[in-house]
């Protein structure tokens, strides 16, 4: 066995790909979703390995605990990595953007990830060890028309990610930022027709990103054990 990972958005178009990636692995899975049942249930089905289900709301901070709670104990307090892929987003021009929508879509991406951060850390750093790997977009280093809020949240993402790799780098804990390419996930189904035509013009290949690639990835870095406080960028887009 390769260690326990806790993979929140494991229901969603790229958590699920790194939960089998993590499985193929020999990797202990807690995989988390907030309404798709029926989509988890899906992807554990397809699962070997030992895996524990939970459902948390990134909206309610006690729901986050009492995530990280269940993970724990079924864990016997360890946690070696947490791959943290949920998210939200909805285009809208800025000004459209209402201050509740505003609200919702910066809570969810990025206060839950600060949570997420937080209550990682709490279990890894009597360990000694352990890695968080924070799922951005090249909406925060590009932004995008119809994104202000989206691309806000995420360039809040990275800001969180490398500042905590700093502050956890003493206690042995790497932390990391990876920006997918546009994938046609749930997520970038929704997006207007204008962003996918734009996003496949811009990539070098002419292509779709791929859940595998960014999958792949994350393995990769999962044993990259010098490899802290970066952000990178599995696109075919320049940045
Ligand atoms: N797709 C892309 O092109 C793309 C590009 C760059 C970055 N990203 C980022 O990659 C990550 C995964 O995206 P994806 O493409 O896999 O999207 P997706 O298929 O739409 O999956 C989104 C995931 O987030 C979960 N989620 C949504 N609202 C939540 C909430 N309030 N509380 C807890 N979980 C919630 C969903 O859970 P349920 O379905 O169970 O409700 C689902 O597991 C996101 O952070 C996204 O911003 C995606």
């Amino acid at each position: 066995m390769n260690g326990t990972a806790l993979i929140t958005g494991a229901s969603g178009g790229l958590g699920s790909a790194v939960a089998l990636e993590l499985a193929s692995r020999k990797y202990r899975l807690a995989v988390h979703y907030h309404t798709g049942r029926n989509r988890i249930e899906q992807v554990t089905s397809r699962l070997e390995a030992e895996t524990l289900t939970c459902q948390a709301d990134l909206q309610d901070k006690a729901s986050i605990e009492a995530m990280f709670s269940k993970v724990a104990a079924w864990a016997a307090g360890r946690l070696d990595m947490v791959v943290h892929c949920a998210g939200v987003t909805r285009e809208a021009l800025t000004a459209r953007v209402s201050d509740a929508e505003f609200d919702r879509i910066v809570g969810i991406n990025l206060r839950g990830a600060f949570e997420v951060v937080r209550l990682s850390a709490a279990i890894m750093a009597p360990q000694g060890k352990g890695q968080i790997i924070l799922i951005s977009s090249r909406a925060a280093l590009k932004g995008g028309e119809g994104l202000s809020a989206y691309g806000a949240s995420k360039a809040g993402v990275c800001g969180l990610g490398l500042s905590a790799a700093r502050e956890l780098g003493a206690a042995g804990i790497r932390v990391n930022v990876v920006l997918p390419g546009f994938i046609m996930s749930d997520m970038g189904k929704s997006a207007s027709e204008g962003a996918k035509t734009k996003a496949r013009r811009e990539h070098l290949l002419e292509r779709f990103g791929s859940p595998d690639d960014v999958a792949s990835f994350i393995a990769w870095l999962a044993g990259a054990e010098a490899v802290t406080g970066q952000v990178f960028n599995i696109d075919g887009r320049p940045v």
